[in-house]
């Protein structure tokens, strides 16, 4: 029953039709909305929710064992102003969030990923601040709390060049309303703490890429070719965005239904999803499959639009 309870704070974005999403349905008590990004097990969310019991809260994470955390925790507090997002907070951000819809977005510990080849992987690049840029609301607030001292500096210069936000200086051991796991890790090594804020003044032009999101589906006016149907494992095709490529092929036994395991990837978004060969009463036809949805992107798209007219011409 717990398990049930603690699922009302999850919050599964494929279901909603409409990117940016509608946060006036999302959240019918207006009020201001914060989020935090990377929230880990939402210890800090937890005290910051309850000190802010009038503003509505998002938890953005990626790892599946941290949001099972986090959702018992805000259930156990019985927090009704907080839900929770699992994915990529840099893509939710930029697709969920409308503009000037956010007061406050909060990263706290973000991984600093040092080397060279992992650099794609932190949250703060030249794409998050335009971002940040967008979805925050005039004089909004985004804080950077952070071990590493370059890092903060990184993120200080980044936000800075982009002249879209008035910069603080970067603080040292700033005060804070609760420690959070990696904190408290980084502390008992001896290490600073250091606070970067950045207040929004202007709006950057950003390109979310959910906001044209109707979905191609293909119907051939023929018999459906199984051979020609299983030739496309391994299918892949890149270009400058995007990516997609055929890892495997499930197919019912009658050979009328097939489904395609498809990953595809846009900019550094990556989905799993599956395409459905099916006979039809014209003929088969080629589409997303519903079982199990992946947002609608760029790259999702052309993996059904390809294969779909590939199958349909030979
Ligand atoms: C070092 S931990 C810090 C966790 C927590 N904020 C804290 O202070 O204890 C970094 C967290 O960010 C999450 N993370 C990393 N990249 C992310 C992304 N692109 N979107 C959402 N979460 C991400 C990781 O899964 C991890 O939980």
């Amino acid at each position: 029953m717990k398990s049930v309870r603690i699922l009302q704070y999850s919050f599964d974005p494929h279901s909603s039709g409409e990117f940016p999403l509608n946060l006036a349905e999302l959240f019918p008590k207006g009020h201001a909305l914060a989020v935090e990004v990377g929230c880990g097990n939402g210890e800090f969310l937890v005290e910051w929710a309850k000190t802010k019991k009038e503003w509505n809260f998002v938890g953005v994470e990626l790892s599946i064992a941290s949001a099972e955390r986090f959702l018992t925790r805000v259930f156990q507090h019985e927090l009704h102003n907080v839900i929770f997002v699992r994915d990529d907070a840099r893509f939710i951000l930029r697709e969920l969030f409308p503009d000037e819809s956010v007061k406050q977005v909060m990263l706290n510990f973000p991984d600093p990923w040092p080397k060279e080849k992992h650099k794609s992987r932190r949250i703060i690049d030249p794409r998050f601040v335009q971002t940040l840029s967008a979805v925050l609301e005039y004089d909004g607030l985004f804080d950077l709390f952070t071990d590493q001292q370059w890092y903060a500096q990184d993120a200080e210069h980044l936000f800075k060049a982009s002249g879209a936000f008035a910069v603080s200086n970067i603080q040292q051991d700033p005060e804070r309303i609760t420690s959070t796991k990696y904190e408290r890790k980084w502390k008992e090594q001896f290490r600073q703490i250091y606070h970067l804020q950045a207040i929004k003044k202007k709006r950057l032009q950003i390109k979310r890429i959910l906001e044209e999101s109707i979905m191609p589906h293909f119907i051939g006016k023929k018999q459906l070719k199984p051979a020609l149907i299983r030739g496309l494992k391994g299918l892949e095709k890149i270009d400058k965005t995007r990516v997609f490529k055929v890892k495997e092929i499930f197919e019912k036994q009658d050979e009328q239904t097939f489904l395609l395991r498809t990953v595809a990837v846009d900019e550094d978004y990556l989905q799993t999803f599956f395409i459905l060969v099916a006979s039809h009463e014209q003929g088969f036809i080629v589409k997303l499959d519903q079982g199990f949805q992946p947002y609608r992107t760029p790259a999702v798209k052309w993996a059904v639009e390809v294969i779909g007219k590939m199958l349909i011409e030979k």
